[in-house]
């Protein structure tokens, strides 16, 4: 949706992949969806050096309302557990620099059961939320049929628009159609929303993670064009800093997920983060190609026999970066290629390895090289011109 947000994908922090729909406050107070979750992320997201690097956007997902909306039609929060309301709690964030995001549901329910968004209810609820202060919308479409969907979700486009408040609008919606055209008009979406989920929900597992990557890459023809600035598909949050990836599994989903231009956006404990996730989740040179400016989502360049997969995303001032992902499951496989052999024109280049820190330099597009690359791991690269100097460029990342 062109209207000046989201120039580059969202960053941030939400909810449901980690602390789901927990609302047992008694017995698991630091973990049930309440305002008290959500002031503690915000406080980390200040605090630990997540603002400074663009993560800005704390979103609640299903699992906040009541069961009944007020007397005059509007949702509102669960009393018990969101006793300040909502308009204090987007208060107390964008005290911090943050912004406010939000849930809701096309449909008559949202998808565990709280009151959904009807058609009838899509502008007072547009409303509701901008008057609470929310600074992004998650549309849900859970309970809908594909002809209510297709009334919805630009009625809503056009309600949070009605509002004044630049509001994020992030649509459920293809997700709802299988992804892929002809039942999802991806030309449609991105005149009306910002971003939007193609796919079934991240899991906590490299099985899920893989499977994710496996789709987008596999329909990359179709999904690849849609995205741009102010329109970005979603594979989903980022799952780093939970129980289910290893940390070579973890560099390869921060990377693929940089290549995809997907949103940065976390489902984790920022409380209790180890060190290693806390580091690939703020990787400075894997933030900066994942918001790269002029926002082409990369591509799946070559899937070799040997279960090694190049993915290549062009960034501005000729720069690139590649990722070889080993979907192996034996030992560090070494891989030799060449610049010129991944589409590369003759000339001379240099490569930062985003995780490692090492500089290669005098890469001719002809030069032989071999990257190892661990299992379910990936060697990432930013590759640039022999030309330019980094430490010239104050915009770019400087190793
Ligand atoms: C759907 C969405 C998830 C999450 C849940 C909440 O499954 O795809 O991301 O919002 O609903 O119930």
């Amino acid at each position: 949706l062109d209207n000046g947000l989201l120039r580059t994908p969202p960053m941030g922090w939400m909810a449901w992949e980690r602390f789901r729909c927990d609302l047992d406050c008694h017995d698991d107070p630091e973990n049930c969806i309440s305002e008290d979750l959500f002031r503690d992320m915000a406080d980390r997201m200040a605090e630990d050096g997540w603002k400074e690097l663009g993560y800005e956007y704390i979103i609640i997902d299903d699992c906040w309302m009541s069961m009944l909306r007020d007397e005059q039609g509007r949702l509102q929060p669960e009393p018990s557990r969101f006793p300040g309301g909502i308009a204090k709690l987007a208060r107390y964030i964008h005290d911090r620099g943050l912004k406010l995001g939000i849930y809701a549901d096309m449909g008559t329910h949202t998808c565990m059961g709280f009151p959904g968004t009807t058609l009838e209810k899509i502008e007072i609820d547009a409303q509701t939320f901008a008057s609470w202060g929310v600074d992004y919308l998650k549309f849900d479409g859970c309970y809908s049929n594909p002809i209510e969907q297709m009334l919805g979700y630009p009625l809503m486009s056009k309600a949070l628009n009605a509002t004044g408040r630049p509001i994020a609008y992030s649509c459920s919606w293809p997700a709802y159609l299988g992804g892929l055209p002809p039942n999802v008009n991806y030309s449609l979406l991105g005149d009306i929303c910002h971003l939007w989920r193609n796919y079934y929900d991240i899991q906590d597992s490299w099985d899920s993670v893989q499977g994710i990557i496996e789709w987008f890459s596999n329909n990359q023809d179709d999904l690849q064009p849609a995205a741009g600035p102010g329109r970005w598909n979603d594979p989903d949050m980022l799952i780093i800093g939970n129980f289910g990836l290893s940390v070579d599994q973890a560099h390869s989903q921060m990377a693929l997920w940089a290549i995809m231009a997907a949103p940065l956006i976390m489902s984790n404990d920022l409380r209790n983060l180890d060190n290693s996730a806390r580091a690939i989740l703020q990787n400075k040179v894997a933030i900066a190609i994942n918001q790269d400016p002029i926002g082409v989502q990369g591509r799946r360049l070559l899937q070799e026999k040997s279960h090694i997969e190049v993915y290549w995303r062009p960034l501005s001032q000729s720069a690139s970066c590649l990722v070889f992902l080993s979907r192996r499951t034996d030992m560090p496989h070494l891989y030799h290629t060449s610049l010129a052999k991944l589409n590369y024109e003759a000339g001379n280049y240099q490569a930062y390895d985003v995780f490692t820190g090492s500089k290669l330099t005098g890469l001719n597009a002809k030069t032989e090289f071999t990257v190892s690359i661990n299992p379910s791991g990936v060697v990432m690269w930013y590759v640039y011109p022999e030309q330019r100097t980094l430490h010239s460029q104050h915009n770019k990342p400087e190793p």
